[in-house]
């Protein structure tokens, strides 16, 4: 097989995905105890890399890093092969070709990534994929592979069954999909478990190429936690920790620590009675060689050696003295409570400085700075504020990282020209790309914004870039009052400061 004609008609929306950045998996593996290796001079391989959405900016932020997508669909191959030439990027290069087939000259590579695919793909290509992860990991290099997990997807099943059945005679794949839609509209009338009909909703805004490669997929077959687990073995592979979102931390006994060998296999059956109790969808796993050694479950110990940054917003008057639960939002819409007085100042201090990150010493400062400026007295508890942070870092409310992996050269504030880096003005002049934000978010950017950024190249002043938007809305017929645009203008530029696609100077 030359190509894949599904991805070929309906490419997948390829983005930067947070939780595969190298620096975020040396965390969540130092979290584990185990030292995966410095992201900056990283090699890593991405296994069915799509266009390379995810891939090209890793490669941008980490020039000495040496980055390898690999990808069967040739339009999407292709279009990435392209960008990247356009782009003029020498560290990074997408492979058309099966991963089950891969040239033995790769070398070795100290982060593998495969987000989307094993659950995807035929057994074979699945055995091929962790032969990959167990011939080409470096000794302390760790694999990242996201699989679909059987018990939250025991409720899914009927309604890809219904949508596959009822769409069965759609030979191509755009028609395919709009005879799905009209297939969820007929579902939602005609079904009422509320499981279902929250994601029949939830499907009919999503991006089209999810539904169908999702739903319509020749292959998805979820899988139990402990058979992927036994299948890390069966390759001399094994499971480190979860780098996804964690709602609950298996806690087995004190004992842990004195015979954790022993102990692995009640590690291993209490994620899967976790899965079970919790229905979970989707796992993102962390994947190190047999004989890497590492600690589970993760220790807050290990907090210390790291850095965080959080890009949350509350609308409610928070209480910086007492411990009460109150709501702070990510840009994504997902709401996390926080109970801990000294943790919500800590959100507050990291959510400032967005996007650069804290290490933890500089976090507690940060915090008491915060408390002061409110007017709060007293040190708070320092051992209590840790779990409560250990928490928050689990959930994803806070990612960490590594510390000092920033880049240096980022603008806090806007120049006297705005100067937007080269892979943000091409991504937001390419159709069909995201504009990543400097800690690998997709940033949510409509047509004016996207046109706004692709002159930001430093030739233009803040007032040369009003006016010339000002022409631009009134040919798009969004004739506003020079006032508005350039509150608008302001706007958008601080929007991209604060997401760091800014140089400084
Ligand atoms: C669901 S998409 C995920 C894309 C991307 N990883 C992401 O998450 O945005 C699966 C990708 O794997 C690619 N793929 C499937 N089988 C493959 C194979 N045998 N070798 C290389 N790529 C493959 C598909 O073409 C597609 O781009």
């Amino acid at each position: 097989m030359d190509t894949l004609a599904s991805y070929d008609e309906l490419p997948y929306d390829s983005l930067p995905l947070p939780e595969t950045q190298p620096d975020f998996l040396a965390a969540v593996a130092k979290l584990h105890g185990f030292d995966a290796p410095d992201p900056r001079r990283a090699r890593i391989l991405e296994l069915g890399c799509a266009q390379g959405g995810n891939l090209i900016p890793l490669a941008w932020r980490w020039p000495e890093s040496d980055c390898v997508g690999v990808e069967l669909s040739r339009v999407q191959a292709e279009a990435g092969a392209a960008f990247i030439k356009r782009l003029g990027l020498p560290n990074v290069r997408i492979v058309h070709g099966d991963l089950a087939a891969l040239p033995e000259d790769l070398g070795a590579f100290d982060y593998i990534i495969a987000h989307g695919v094993f659950s995807w793909v035929p057994p074979t290509v699945q055995q091929a994929l962790l032969d990959v992860c167990r011939r080409h990991l470096s000794p302390q290099g760790v694999a990242y592979v996201s699989f679909n997990v059987a018990a939250g997807w025991a409720t899914l099943l009927p309604l890809r069954e219904a949508l596959l059945a009822r769409t069965a005679g759609v030979a191509h794949a755009p028609q395919r999909y709009a005879a799905a839609r009209a297939v969820l509209d007929q579902l939602s009338r005609e079904w009422d478990d509320p499981v279902l009909l929250d994601e029949i909703a939830y499907l009919k805004t999503a991006a089209p190429s999810y539904l169908f490669h999702e739903y319509l997929a020749d292959c998805n077959t979820p899988m139990s936690f402990g058979e992927f687990a036994a299948q890390l073995d069966a390759h001399g592979l094994r499971y480190v920790g979860e780098a996804g979102p964690r709602r609950a931390v298996v806690e087995l006994e004190d004992a842990w620590g004195l015979i954790p060998e022993s102990m692995a296999g009640r590690w291993l059956d209490a994620e899967c009675a976790l899965d079970d109790a919790l229905g979970t969808r989707f796992r993102r796993a962390l994947i190190a060689r047999a004989d890497a050694s590492c600690a589970q479950p993760p220790k807050a110990d290990a907090l210390d050696e790291l850095a965080f940054y959080a890009d949350l917003a509350s609308d409610e008057q928070l209480d910086l003295e007492h411990d009460s639960a109150q709501g702070f939002v990510n840009p994504a819409g997902n709401k996390f409570l926080v109970e801990n007085a000294l943790a919500k100042a800590a959100l507050i201090a990291l959510s400032s400085a967005y996007p650069r990150a804290l290490c933890y010493s500089d976090l507690i400062a940060a915090l008491h700075a915060v408390r002061d400026g409110f007017g709060v007295a007293g040190e708070g508890d320092a051992a209590r504020f840790r779990q409560a942070w250990f928490s928050l870092v689990l959930m994803h409310c806070v990612m960490p990282t590594l510390p000092a992996q920033a880049a240096p050269e980022l603008a806090d504030e806007l120049g006297s020209h705005p100067h937007a880096h080269a892979l943000a003005r091409l991504q937001a002049a390419t159709p069909g790309w995201v504009v990543s934000g400097t800690r690998h978010v997709a940033i949510d950017l409509d047509a004016p914004a996207r046109e706004l950024l692709q002159r930001m190249d430093g030739s233009r002043d803040q007032a040369a870039l009003v006016m010339e938007m000002g022409t631009y809305l009134t040919g798009a017929g969004i004739a506003l009052p020079p006032e508005q645009r350039a509150q608008r203008v302001d706007f958008l530029l601080w929007q991209l400061v604060r997401q760091g696609v800014c140089m400084a100077g």
